[in-house]
């Protein structure tokens, strides 16, 4: 049957395929455990794997095992416990991307055994390769992107041995490709591509733009017969985006009688299945066929027109195998090209508010328990439980946290809250929020009141306190518990009578080692129910100007030493002063706000220096709200342009704990009077309809963080100088708010991000103010709700709770570090020892040992410079707070790195 006779040849035009072959500088294909770069047949560059990943060993596979489609190398992981992961990064502009990754064994060992293990990406357990069954072994994803990076990672089972990998390649796709049908948490894995009618071996980059592999036609039985067309195809409706490339669809697989085509594709396991095929219009007729997958009609009568490139989607849930046939109905039934992917459901994230939780809280800990990416999914961390993708348990013990603090309220899914033995003192607080705590274990701390959280935890089943230092009575909130069945109050310092409604029969109640415990009143004796006995808490008053540690060891006296050796008058008489003295120091803390009443308020528009806007202005400024340039503490922030032409940066604060109408007002007055070169100045403000915007000025050159790391078009690499001067103005900013401004401002957010520039490198300080200014002159210090950045919060306010400008400095001691490694305070890859800025930093900087200088500046600093600056960093995170330089001898020590830099640059001649 002469085929040939039908064959058409189209005008070539094929702008689709031909556009930019340089592709490849989108690809990324890293040859794992390699050591050089090369480039190989398809001319893809390949480079090796050591930015990406920061475990495992390295070897060679040799050349006659590996044969022709190894890199030569693997990386293998004998650790069986670590994570091992590779860190993709996901190049924005594709809403999806293939990822290629090839497992070679080849008895690279000499030992014969061939590893099995999983492979995770992102959320998503993908594949459980085992070398017996494949050496090598290819796996090929189409991933959505939907963030900056990828986790890929391997995972080892018991019994598999080293998870070992051989390459790795990343290949972003058109917009829209691969996604008909399918739900954004649905990724693909391949099954089949191949090349219909076309056996002469596979087909790749340059040909296939997207570096797709695909197959000959070869495999499938029977064999029918199959043509090549060289025709040049130009199939002018083109609207399939991830249309093959022409010599793909120029084959195609065509039955030459009025018959069945089909092809019988087995599938490694059950599962949903997404396939498609592709028809191209190469025959002179208008071929109509059936279209059957399983022995069911998915399409009937379709039909190919010449010069068409068609596609089917189609979805096969619960298959096991696939025959896909083509049932001739008029002319002959053709196929070009089919690919088949199973489906692979990644699981959804964890809340960024619950993982940024639990990031803050492993730092605290200053242990590395590998908590990395998602806390659920594909594997629980540590020490913390999920149903789906919330985290419902966390169980941490024998650690020194000395506080329950804020930052486990914003768990709030959890279920079963185990902190027994972490050395909490004070109240139980905090965790009022956690409305579907059932489980809460307390016990073995130094825990003394109840605090008034248990009003909210209607759902605790279990509550363990066993074994703390709570004193005085057990409140009634206790008992309006529906739910608890078990109470453990053992080993406490509790008396008096118990809320009668935990006399239940539902109820477990433990209480012995208390005083005295129990529901009947006359059990007890007089001298535990006398009233001066119930003082709440006889802590001795801090000096206000004694170092900050002293807050922190326990000053709690045994009430009954002092009930010995002093009468029971006397004791009423040092009880209430203490008391009024808790109360004064207390009160002046808390409530000596600098007060503009509401005259200021109603002064607005007199203002001189900020202004007061409608919304219906800022609506007009913004265009809407149309472009968000970044997102802050509070909310997004959006660009905006004034009427007479000046650009802003609006920033709409979105937060539950919004400010009244007066204190904001307030706050806003006194922002607007701080006025700095090194800080951004607040143009104005609008307070309509309880929403409260602020007005800043725009810095066009973006944010320190921006150019550190590259974030951002506008982006350059700084040299040694230029980080040396966004210091040194940056302290300056802050020597402002620390020590300049009235009130004094500490900023609780220091970081990179919150550092912007302007079109000349100037640097200024964004996002202080709003209820963080110092209450009065001489308060050393104020007790606040932890919020800050992980990686930037100072331990000590952490673990005290008590904020004081030593706090800014820590957090600027980390963007100091920051400037000098060119990393980031968390790195989520790398070795455990690498995971903290500040711990891995410091040891190599305190040695003198520049090798993890960011290497965009090695050869470029002076290095007397360097020393001053990563000297004065170290000194800043000191976890002592009371070793912390303040920030006016950072900004002195500062200045003398950049003026010896100076130095350093003129002797060249730059
Ligand atoms: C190989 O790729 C480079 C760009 O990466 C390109 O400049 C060169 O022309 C290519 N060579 C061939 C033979 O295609
Ligand atoms: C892997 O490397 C580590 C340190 O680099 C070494 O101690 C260990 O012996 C190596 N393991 C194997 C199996 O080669
Ligand atoms: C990626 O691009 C889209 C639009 O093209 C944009 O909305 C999104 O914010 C970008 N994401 C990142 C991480 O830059
Ligand atoms: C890998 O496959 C082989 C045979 O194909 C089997 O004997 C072995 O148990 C498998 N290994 C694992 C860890 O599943
Ligand atoms: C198959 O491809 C090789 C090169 O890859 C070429 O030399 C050979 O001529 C081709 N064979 C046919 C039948 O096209
Ligand atoms: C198939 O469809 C064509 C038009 O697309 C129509 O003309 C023809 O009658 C149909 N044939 C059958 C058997 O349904
Ligand atoms: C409590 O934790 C400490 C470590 O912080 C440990 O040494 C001690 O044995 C633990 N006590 C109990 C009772 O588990
Ligand atoms: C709370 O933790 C302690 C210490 O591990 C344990 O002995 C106790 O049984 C726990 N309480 C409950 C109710 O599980």
């Amino acid at each position: 049957m002469d085929l040939q006779l039908l064959w058409v040849g189209f005008f070539l035009c094929c702008g689709f395929w031909t556009l930019a072959f340089s592709d490849q500088d989108v690809f990324l294909s890293l040859s794992c455990g390699g050591t050089t770069t090369f480039t190989d047949s398809s001319n893809i560059s390949w480079i090796p794997d050591i930015d990406y990943v920061s475990t495992g060993n390295t070897s060679i596979i040799d050349n006659g095992e590996g044969g022709s489609f190894s890199t030569g190398h693997v990386r293998f992981f004998p650790d069986t416990r670590a994570r091992k992961c590779y860190k993709l990064p996901l190049k924005n502009g594709s809403s999806s991307v293939l990822i290629r990754a090839q497992f070679v064994y080849k008895n690279y060992d000499k030992l014969g055994k061939p590893p099995a293990f999983a492979v995770s990406i992102g959320t998503a357990i993908t594949t459980n390769v085992n070398l017996t069954s494949h050496d090598p072994w290819t796996e090929e994803f189409v991933w959505p992107v939907n963030k900056e990076t990828v986790s890929f990672c391997l995972h080892s089972i018991p019994e598999g041995g080293s998870p070992l990998i051989s390459s790795l390649e990343l290949r972003p796709l058109p917009r829209g490709a691969y996604d008909d049908g399918l739900l954004p948490n649905q990724a693909l894995r391949k099954s089949y591509r191949i090349n219909c009618g076309y056996t002469n071996g596979s087909l790749r980059y340059p040909i296939d733009r997207y570096d797709r592999i695909w197959d000959a036609d070869e495999n499938f039985k029977p064999f029918h017969v199959s043509s090549g067309f060289k025709v040049e195809a130009n199939f002018d409706s083109i609207q399939v985006k991830e249309a093959p490339p022409a010599v793909v669809v120029e084959t195609a697989r065509v039955l030459a009688r009025r018959d069945e085509l089909s092809y019988n594709l087995p599938l490694e396991e059950q599962g949903d299945y997404f396939v498609i095929l592709y028809f191209g219009g190469i025959l002179a007729v208008h071929p109509s066929f059936d279209v059957l997958m399983n022995g069911k009609v998915i399409e009937s009568n379709y039909t190919v027109e010449m010069g068409e490139m068609r596609a089917l989607y189609v979805i096969q849930e619960q298959i096991k195998s696939l025959i896909i046939t083509f049932k001739s109905v008029k002319f002959y039934p053709q196929v070009n090209a089919i690919e088949v992917y199973q489906i692979v459901h990644v699981p959804l994230e964890a809340s960024s508010t619950t993982v940024s939780a639990l990031q803050v809280i492993h730092q605290s800990i200053g242990l590395n328990l590998g908590w990395e990416d998602d806390p659920c999914s594909p594997r629980t961390w540590d020490h913390v439980g999920c149903e789906g993708n919330l985290v419902t348990s966390l169980e941490l013990s024998d650690i020194n946290f000395r506080s329950i603090s804020p930052t486990f309220g914003d768990i709030l899914d959890l279920k079963i809250l185990d902190l027994h033995n972490t050395s909490l003192t004070g109240q139980i607080e905090n965790l009022g929020s956690l409305t579907h705590l059932e489980n809460l274990n307390l016990s073995f701390n130094k825990l003394t009141s109840f605090g008034t959280d248990f009003e909210n935890l209607s759902n605790l089943k279990i509550l363990d306190l066993q074994n703390n230092s709570l004193q005085g009575i057990v409140p009634d909130s206790l008992g309006e518990l529906e739910d608890l069945h078990l109470l453990n109050l053992e080993n406490n310092r509790l008396e008096g009578t118990l809320p009668l409604a935990l006399n239940k029969g539902t109820l477990e109640i433990r209480t012995s080692g208390n005083p005295c415990l129990s529901f009947s009143t006359m059990t007890c004796n007089d001298v535990s129910l006398n009233p001066t006995i119930e003082t709440p808490q006889v802590t001795v008053v801090p000096d206000r100007k004694k170092d900050m540690s002293s807050h922190n060891s326990n000053n709690h006296m045994p009430i009954t030493i002092i009930a010995c050796a002093v009468a029971a008058v006397l004791l009423v008489l040092i009880t209430l002063s203490l008391s009024f003295l808790l109360y004064m120091r207390k009160h002046s803390q808390y409530t000596a706000q600098p007060t503009y009443s509401t005259k200021a308020a109603m002064e607005l528009r007199n203002w001189n220096a900020a202004k007061v806007f409608s919304y219906k202005e800022i609506k007009a400024a913004t265009n809407n709200f149309k472009e968000v340039i970044g997102r802050g503490s509070f909310g997004s922030v959006y660009l905006g342009k004034l009427p007479e032409g000046k650009l802003v940066a609006v920033k709409v604060r979105f937060d539950k704990s919004q400010l009244g109408a007066d204190s904001f007002i307030n706050e806003v007055h006194l922002l607007s009077q701080i006025r700095h070169q090194n800080l951004v100045c607040l143009e104005g403000f609008c307070n309509e309809s309880k929403r409260q915007i602020l007005v800043y000025e725009y810095l066009p050159g973006g944010s320190l963080a921006d150019h550190i790391y590259g974030k951002n078009k506008k982006s350059v690499s700084l040299s040694w100088i230029r980080r040396l001067k966004v210091a040194v103005d940056a302290a300056k900013g802050l020597d402002y708010l620390h020590n300049g401004s009235e009130p004094r401002i500490i900023h609780r957010d220091v970081k990179c991000s919150n550092i912007l520039l302007d079109m000349e490198m100037n640097a200024k300080v964004c996002d202080f103010g709003l209820s963080k200014q110092l209450p009065q002159p001489d308060a050393t210090h104020v007790t606040t709700v932890v919020k800050g950045t992980a990686g930037y919060l100072d331990p000590e306010y952490y673990s005290t709770q008590q904020l004081t400008e030593k706090s800014d400095v820590y957090s600027f001691g980390v963007v100091l570090l920051e400037l000098i490694c060119g990393r980031e305070p968390l790195s989520h890859t790398g070795n455990p020892d690498s995971f903290n800025l500040v711990l891995w930093a410091k040891p190599y900087l305190q040695a003198g040992a520049f090798e993890i200088v960011d290497e965009r500046l090695r050869g470029r600093f002076d290095v007397e410079s360097m020393k001053k600056a990563a000297l004065i960093a170290i000194r800043c995170v000191e976890r002592d707070a009371s070793l912390r330089p303040n920030i006016g001898q950072v900004l002195d020590d500062l200045t003398q790195a950049y003026d010896a830099q100076i130095a350093y640059l003129s002797t060249f001649g730059l």
